[in-house]
């Protein structure tokens, strides 16, 4: 046994390490997903509701598309089903189509975001959804901004299908309650106490159905200690892989997209006997965002 990493340590995973994955392993079984995504064709940076996001700072708007259009493509290539979003010019962010919803086993449980300029995308992927055959759709009563502050394990041993839900910047706690509700899955709570990190998928991820990914740091001292005790194996993210992006990442069980730059991250996963894939998004950071909000999972 090794010990449990303390809360912002770094991690390393000793060859011999239980959690290291053998030289000779086979390959991990990739789990096809399905997505929905946006594209950036109205995409800028006009108003600031994260401090990532510097309205007098340029953005180029064609590179964006280029970038978009790579990620997209390579989850194609990987195998994965992806669903177009029409764009709306009133909303730059819609490209961030993690935040439309959350989608649990065939369930929608809507969003309904926090900041007026963003408000309209809700009625836009709870049309699409109606619109492609998603009949059993939760319209929230509470703020949540989708699988930005939602994610899933589908099997964590002795459990099963476990939520966890970030609060303290953009949903609501009232949301994970009514989440739970709305998909019948038990919700953890987690706090986020960090502003660089505003939404639960810029410092948390599954990696497979039943492993994390986290930056401890993101979270009050009491949420680190529940995940710690939920997860003991995870993969503890350090400061420079989260301000990276490097935890906004998406999963097939073996590839694991992710922002280029989070070069650090990419270590870790190839250690652990995942193979990482790094995409360039340089536009998008500067909405403060990267490969997981730019993508909604639709688990049927
Ligand atoms: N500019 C967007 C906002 O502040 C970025 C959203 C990023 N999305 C995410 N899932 N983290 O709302």
């Amino acid at each position: 046994m090794i010990d449990t990493p303390r809360a912002g340590q770094y991690e390393v995973v000793p060859a011999d390490s239980p959690l290291a994955a053998p030289a000779d392993a086979a390959p991990r079984p990739v789990r096809t997903r399905e997505y929905l995504m946006c594209p950036p064709e109205h995409f800028a940076v006009e108003y600031a509701i994260n401090p990532w996001m510097h309205p007098e700072q340029p953005v180029d708007a064609e590179l964006a598309v280029k970038q978009w259009d790579g990620l997209r493509e390579t989850l194609t290539r990987l195998g994965h089903p992806v669903h177009v979003l029409d764009p709306q010019s009133s909303l730059p962010d819609m490209v961030y189509a993690a935040n439309g919803a959350f989608v649990v086993d065939g369930t929608v449980y809507g969003a309904r975001f926090r900041y007026q300029q963003r408000r309209a995308e809700a009625g836009y992927h709870r049309a699409w959804y109606l619109a492609n055959g998603w009949t059993d759709f939760h319209i929230p009563e509470h703020t949540n901004e989708g699988e930005g502050d939602f994610a899933y394990l589908p099997a964590v041993p002795g459990v099963g299908g476990v939520v966890l839900a970030g609060y303290g910047f953009r949903t609501a706690i009232a949301a994970h309650a009514e989440a739970q509700e709305a998909l019948a899955r038990p919700v953890v709570s987690l706090h986020l106490t960090d502003p660089r990190f505003y939404h639960l998928d810029t410092a948390l991820a599954s990696i497979d159905d039943s492993t994390i990914a986290y930056y401890p740091g993101a979270f009050s001292a009491a949420s680190q200690r529940v995940l710690r005790q939920l997860f003991p194996d995870a993969l503890l993210a350090d400061e420079a892989d989260a301000l990276a992006f490097g935890l906004n990442l998406v999963s097939d069980n073996r590839h694991v997209v992710l922002n280029s730059t989070a070069t650090g991250m990419v270590a870790k996963l190839a250690a652990r006997g995942y193979e990482p894939v790094p995409v360039e998004l340089t536009e998008l950071h500067r909405g403060g965002g990267s490969v997981k909000c730019c993508i909604a999972e639709l688990r049927r």
